[in-house]
Formats: C-alpha cells, structure tokens, sequence
C-alpha cells in the first residue's frame, strides 16, 4: 500500500430493490464508521440512488451509479444522463465488463462517458481487463494498456479518476487473480498513465483490483505496492462481509501509515 487512500467500492450490479439498498447501505454506513482512512463507495441500480444516498447521508460512505450516457438528453430511452445523477452520486462505474460484453460498449463509448462524467463533477470509476481469450494467447498486458488508452481518449482531468482493473475471467467466478498477478498488470496500468498524464499524477491516480475479491483474499491485495484497493461485485451484498473487507483494508493502511 502506498500514501494513496485506499477506496473499497462495493458493485451491487442488478440486485436490491431500493427498500433492500436502503437497509443495505445503513448497514454498511454504520460499520464502516472507524473506518474513516479508507474510501468507501457503494454502486446500487439507478432507481436505487435516491434512497441509498438518504441513508448514507452524514456517514463515511458514497454512491456511485453502475453506468450513464455519454450523451445529454433526448431520444435515448431507457438511458440515463450525467444530470439526472446529480445528488444522487459523486462516481459513476464506466466500462465495466458486463456493460462492455451485453451492451457492446467499445472503448470509444467508454472515453465518451469519461468525458461526460468529470464535465458533470463525478468521478468516473474506469473498469478494463481481459478476457479469458486474451489470457490465454498469453501476455495481456499490450491488451490492457492499449484498453486503457483508448478508453480515456479525451479525459485530461487526472485527479478525479479511478481505475479498476477486472480481469473479466476472474469476476463472478471465484478464482481471483493471485496478487502477484494483479500487482504485475496493474504496475503496467500505472506505466501507461505515467505516459498519458505524466509521472506525478500518475503516482496519485487510485488503481483497484476486481474479481471474485472477499474478505478471505482482499488483504494480500491491498499489500501490493500498487493496489490501492477493490471493486467487490458479489461479496459487497452481505453487509458484515463487505464490512469486513473495508476493516482489512483500513488495518493494513493503519500499518503502513
Ligand atoms: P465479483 O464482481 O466480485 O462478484 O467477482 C466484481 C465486479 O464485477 O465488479
């Protein structure tokens, strides 16, 4: 771990209803409360938001949206645009694997959100990794990295940006990456940001792990030089559970601090 904050994002994917996220989130908001020196974010559905935001009002945890638009307003039905999020959430998880897979979301649409996200004063929680293909012709890094740069095409505001790295083989399947895997790829992920935005915010900018990430493997994570923490899909819906990840973690930052 490193002198970034470590952030603890909790991805509820399409679960809960917004009674189920409410009770959810005061739940994860009271546990978290000593554990202030870790980022704590919680993604519910859209029609989640408004209530979630409501119970963690006042506590140490935050609220992303799981997706947005790139686009303003207008004739795109069953979308949602970077105004509607305001006061309902400060991030909005972009390119995830699931959107990028059902939804054909290229790197060019995942930029395009980037761009709308930080314009609108969110902070845009970036997913890239490869797949189970890629993985096996080898050597993914050439693949992350270029994932990386064309999904930030036109993003120049390095301070309000967070990186996942999921790789897509590792999510929902309960064999995460090794640490030592994760470390090496996010390592390059950290090169290919000294390239794009230069070495001193690129030594700021936070990179997560996410892939079947729990409260038994997170710790050998967050001890790696460059993980600053993770995007949990499954283990972020049990309270106790997803608690427990974010007091590893802020045990592990009170060590090294
Ligand atoms: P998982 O999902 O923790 O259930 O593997 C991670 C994610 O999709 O963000």
């Amino acid at each position: 771990m490193s002198s970034r904050k470590p952030v603890i994002a909790g991805n509820w994917k399409m679960n809960t209803t917004p009674a189920e996220g409410q009770t959810l989130a005061k739940a994860i908001a009271d546990g978290t409360r000593e554990s202030p020196n870790v980022e704590v974010i919680v993604s519910p559905p859209f029609t989640g938001l408004s209530d979630v935001s409501q119970a963690v009002a006042g506590s140490n945890v935050q609220v992303s949206a799981q997706n947005v638009s790139s686009e303003q307003s207008g004739a795109f039905t069953g979308d949602v645009s970077v105004s509607m999020l305001e006061g309902l959430a400060s991030h909005v998880i972009i390119g995830h694997s699931e959107r990028r897979g059902l939804s054909c979301e290229t790197d060019g649409v995942v930029a395009a959100k980037a761009v709308a996200v930080q314009a609108a004063g969110m902070t845009p929680i970036l997913c890239i990794g490869e797949t189970e293909d890629i993985r096996k012709l080898g050597n993914p890094v050439e693949s992350v990295r270029s994932q990386l740069r064309d999904s930030l095409v036109g993003v120049s505001d390095w301070e309000s940006l967070i990186i996942a790295y999921e790789p897509v083989w590792a999510i929902g399947t309960g064999a995460a990456a090794s640490p030592q895997q994760a470390q090496a790829i996010i390592g390059e992920i950290r090169q290919e940001l000294e390239q794009l935005a230069g070495p001193e915010a690129a030594s700021k900018i936070r990179i997560l792990y996410g892939g079947s990430v729990n409260s038994n493997n997170i710790g050998p994570f967050v001890d790696q030089p460059d993980i600053d923490g993770a995007l949990v899909g499954g283990a972020s819906l049990q309270a106790d559970e997803f608690v427990r990840i974010v007091e590893m973690t802020a045990r592990l930052e009170n060590k090294t601090a």
